[in-house]
């Protein structure tokens, strides 16, 4: 059960893989059938949660519905095969989870996917624009920097955007630094907390270990050994994968994560915290991750940046052009898009 993942009781509210709230959330997965979509479709199929579970995919979602939908919990599951079952697999839906697209090889930079997937996401984000307008747009797929802007214009050209409602999941990179600094300091990785903001490539990547619940400290030299393995955490992935996709499992649980947070915010439970690349006021790039509360109808308040270092200032300066530059990349996109 995935009740035996659950955080203990009291320890932060970013980790709720709750089971005990009920509620009927209708939840989509688009790309379903991949290396992220199956473990992350496992993990919400196990949710109480979930009431709905619709699963799109130009590939094998007979297959992979069919196989979940014998798992003894309440979601009911279903499979959608191609674009003419996309409208279908979206109507009534209250959050929509897009992991498609194609991930890295070796070598490869997040906006080397640019071209193919810029596309994927355009197409699948117009079809959540026309049939569930309302929906929590969750986005996985790469380059997030990118597609959250690409989203946003495509929700605006259909006149139905809500910018507290397009989400870039940035977890996983806050989930890693998790996972690091308690490796280095021997601590429960459960119980430490690391906010990670800006956007989600390289550089752009800004962990805050000066806000690190508990507080940290490290050595020059290690802090910015720790903030590169953490920036290049998924290229470590996609290396040790050899040619055979990126990180999929631990992304699974980042995505899952994210979306019980806001199943959880939605359900009515106050102080529901997660970082996400969204619209934003908090620097002078146009979307920006920060810690943010999470409400019924999505983002209920920007935490914004917080007290920083100096060190993670000058870290903010030097992703900001970079990060400007994927964003305009997006918005081009779809203004050129006929
Ligand atoms: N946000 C993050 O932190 C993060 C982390 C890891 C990977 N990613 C990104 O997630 C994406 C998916 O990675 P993966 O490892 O699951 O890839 P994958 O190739 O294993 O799976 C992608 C799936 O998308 C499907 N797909 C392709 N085009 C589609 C379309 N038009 N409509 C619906 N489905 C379509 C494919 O059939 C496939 O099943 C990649 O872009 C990857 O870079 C993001």
């Amino acid at each position: 059960m995935l009740s035996a993942l659950a955080r203990p009781a009291g320890a932060a509210l970013r980790r709720s893989f709750s089971t005990s709230a009920q509620n009927n959330a209708k939840v989509a997965v688009l790309g379903a059938s991949g290396g992220i979509g199956q473990p992350l479709s496992l993990l919400l199929k196990n949710s109480p949660l979930v009431s709905r579970l619709t699963l799109y995919d130009i590939a094998h979602t007979p297959g992979v519905a069919a196989d979940l939908s014998h798992i003894e919990t309440r979601a009911a599951v279903k499979g959608y095969l191609g674009p003419e079952q996309l409208p279908d697999s979206l109507k009534g839906c209250d959050v929509v989870v897009i992991p498609a697209g194609v991930p890295r090889k070796p070598g490869m930079t997040r906006d080397d996917l640019f071209n193919t997937n810029a596309t994927i996401v355009a197409t699948l984000t117009a079809a959540c624009a026309q049939h569930c307008p309302e929906a929590m747009i969750c986005i996985i797929a790469n380059p997030v920097n990118s597609t959250i802007p690409i989203t946003a214009e495509v929700f605006k050209k259909r006149g139905v955007y809500n910018p507290n409602k397009i989400f870039g999941v940035t977890t996983l990179d806050i989930v890693r630094a998790n996972t690091f600094v308690a490796e280095l300091k021997g601590l429960d990785p459960a119980r430490v907390n690391v906010p990670v903001i800006g956007g989600h490539a390289g550089k752009t990547i800004i962990p805050l270990i000066s806000q690190c619940t508990p507080k940290v400290d490290f050595p020059q030299d290690e802090l910015t050994a720790l903030i590169g393995r953490i920036q290049e955490a998924g290229t470590e992935v996609v290396k040790a994968k050899a040619g055979a996709g990126s990180a999929t499992l631990a992304m699974a649980y980042a995505g899952a994560r994210f979306v019980f947070s806001l199943l959880d915010a939605m359900n009515g439970k106050e102080g529901v915290i997660e970082c996400a690349f969204v619209k934003s006021q908090e620097t002078d790039c146009p979307y920006f991750s920060t810690p943010l509360v999470l409400g019924k109808n999505g983002i209920e308040k920007n935490l914004g940046i917080g007290k920083i270092s100096s060190f993670e200032e000058k870290m903010i300066a030097e992703a900001t052009p970079e990060l400007k530059a994927s964003i305009k990349k997006g918005e081009e996109f779809v203004k050129n898009m006929k």
